[in-house]
């Protein structure tokens, strides 16, 4: 008798648990019926994209594709889910340039600003830009781009010149003692490497210049530390569920041994610039010390150099592989590259920053492959200031703070609507300035637009179009076999494999 009420009992719990746990998963699921936008079909208890929570080998792009596909003919914005929390997809890329651009006001914040302020250890994330809100973003952001300008990087661009140069000397290396075969992702991450490490430090990361193949211990480090910030930003995604989890655990971005190196680093080479080493040097580490001088602190320059090392080391470096495959692929294409290259150094041995950033043809070619790499494939903005949207056929969605909505970069730049054979390599595309057209009609946002606007674009161009330069000054890069394009779990479509290009030197 006893037992069975103790199994009645435990069967009521689990069933009051169960329809607890339902009611709270899908407390929201009529929220956007009531507001009069449609909800993206199918609806699961885990929200719009379930990949997210349960399915480990299935990136949120690849779910967020099916619905664009599905509304985008019929709709601007569809609403959705992401777990339990309301988001607005916006399909028309008219209204994400509204968005980014025109109300910025009432979209000021990105979601990942909400993933830091729970774990004060975390201290390095939070002076991020890229996950900070309000007028700490503003200060933040302008104190960072301060040691970005166009006339530093002119300054500076010594530093890329001469990365451009080891590039080609491990090339060599590599080339004499492994034959002409180079797997070009761990090529590209060297040269990003070795030019952050530079500019930011003043230091030689090793990646170039130490023996072929051997990984230095700062890229290592490097690595390590983009791959968990990267998984990091998917676990707090997951968390949305239920953010509570997110103290609970003490959840992290960067790691504590990253943030030790960092800081390490960080202050030595404070320490060695101060006591002249590279004095005179125009680069982000004697920013950084100006800033220190007006009061900042030690920990707020490893902040700084941190938002500048991530994205300059990984994401410029996913762009430059893709690239080269790309090139390795449309032979005529790299060949018409070639000659604008060769033209430009026929009159001169080295080429300046100036000149660099006038040949038309490699923009045209780099924008071709931001649009089809898209490293960053969709924006989450948090509304700020309650507004209106304009879903059309008359209809207004009246939009309250903290909802969230997605821009999908990523869709718009594959689609044929916009790009004609969007999966084709077409640097033509971009001809005659085409570029700020698309950017006005919101279907080319590779750096994102307005005042939340990529603020190292002009770091990561500089440095895939330095390396490019001197590659294909030098070698002719072929392909040696197909690599397929898959969505693992991180944030994007990425080649899924090792890129074994061919350079074969050129008769000078
Ligand atoms: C080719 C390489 C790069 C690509 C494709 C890229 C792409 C982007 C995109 C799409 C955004 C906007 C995200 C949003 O609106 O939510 C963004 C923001 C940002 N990027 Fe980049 N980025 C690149 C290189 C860099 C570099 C080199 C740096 C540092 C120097 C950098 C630092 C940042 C920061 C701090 C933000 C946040 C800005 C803010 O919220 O105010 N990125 N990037
Ligand atoms: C997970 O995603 C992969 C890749 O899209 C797919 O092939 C697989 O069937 C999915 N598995 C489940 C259990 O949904
Ligand atoms: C090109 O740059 C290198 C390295 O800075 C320098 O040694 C060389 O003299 C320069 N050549 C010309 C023609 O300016
Ligand atoms: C490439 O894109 C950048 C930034 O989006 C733009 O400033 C530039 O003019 C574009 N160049 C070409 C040739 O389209
Ligand atoms: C997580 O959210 C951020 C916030 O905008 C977004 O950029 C990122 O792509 C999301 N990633 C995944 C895998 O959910």
């Amino acid at each position: 008798m006893a037992m069975l009420t103790i199994v009645g009992w435990c069967l009521t719990f689990v069933h009051v648990s169960f329809v607890a746990i339902y009611f709270y998963l899908t407390w929201y699921h009529k929220y956007w019926d009531k507001r009069g936008a449609i909800t993206a079909e199918p609806l699961t208890i885990l929200g719009t994209y379930p990949g997210i929570l349960v399915n480990k080998s299935r990136s949120l792009i690849l779910d967020v594709q099916e619905v664009y596909n599905k509304y985008k003919d019929k709709y601007r914005a569809v609403g959705t889910f992401i777990t339990r929390q309301p988001q607005l997809l916006i399909l028309d890329p008219a209204l994400a340039h509204e968005i980014l651009v025109d109300k910025f006001s009432h979209f000021r914040d990105t979601i990942t600003s909400s993933f830091v302020g729970h774990n004060p250890e975390d201290k390095y994330v939070e002076r991020s830009p890229f996950f900070s809100s309000g007028e700490e973003w503003k200060r933040r952001r302008t104190e960072n781009v301060g040691g970005l300008t166009p006339n530093r990087l002119k300054q500076a661009f010594a530093i890329w010149e001469q990365s451009g140069r080891k590039l080609v000397e491990y090339i060599e290396r590599a080339r004499r003692e492994k034959g002409d075969v180079i797997e070009t992702r761990d090529l590209s991450y060297r040269f990003t490497a070795d030019t952050m490490a530079d500019f930011i430090w003043g230091i030689d990361a090793g990646s170039l210049s130490g023996s072929v193949g051997e990984i230095a211990s700062f890229q290592k480090v490097s690595t390590d530390w983009t791959v968990y910030a990267f998984s990091s930003i998917i676990r707090f995604n997951k968390s949305l569920v239920a953010t509570f989890v997110r103290k609970l655990f003490n959840m992290r971005i960067f790691t504590k041994a990253s943030d030790e190196f960092f800081l390490r680093l960080t202050q030595d080479a404070v320490n060695l610039r101060r006591g002249g080493s590279g004095e005179g040097r125009t680069d982000f580490l004697s920013h950084l010390i100006q800033l220190q001088e007006r009061g900042n602190s030690i920990h707020d320059s490893v902040g700084h150099a941190l938002v500048v090392h991530l994205d300059g080391y990984e994401t410029s470096g996913a762009v430059l592989y893709h690239m080269l495959y790309s090139l390795s692929e449309h032979r005529e294409e790299q060949e018409k590259l070639r000659s604008e290259i060769l033209d430009a150094l026929a009159s001169n041995d080295n080429i300046s920053y100036e000149q660099l950033n006038a040949l038309p043809y490699l923009d045209q070619c780099v924008n071709e492959s931001l649009r089809l790499t898209t490293p960053i494939g969709f924006f989450m903005r948090i509304c700020t200031k309650a507004t209106q949207i304009d879903l059309g056929n008359e209809k207004i969605l009246e939009l309250e703070p903290g909802v969230t909505v997605m821009i999908p970069a990523f869709q718009y730049h594959h689609d044929d609507a916009f790009y004609p054979e969007a999966s084709e390599f077409r640097p033509d595309r971009f001809e005659n300035g085409a570029a700020s057209a698309f950017n006005k009609r919101g279907i080319f946002l590779p750096f994102g637009d307005g005042p939340r606007i990529c603020l190292g674009m002009r770091v990561g161009q500089l440095s895939v179009k330095t390396a490019i330069f001197h590659i294909l000054s030098n070698y002719l890069v072929e392909q040696t076999k197909k690599v397929p394009l898959g969505a693992d779990t991180g944030l994007g479509i990425f080649l899924n494999g090792d890129v074994e290009l061919k350079y074969t030197k050129l008769r000078k």
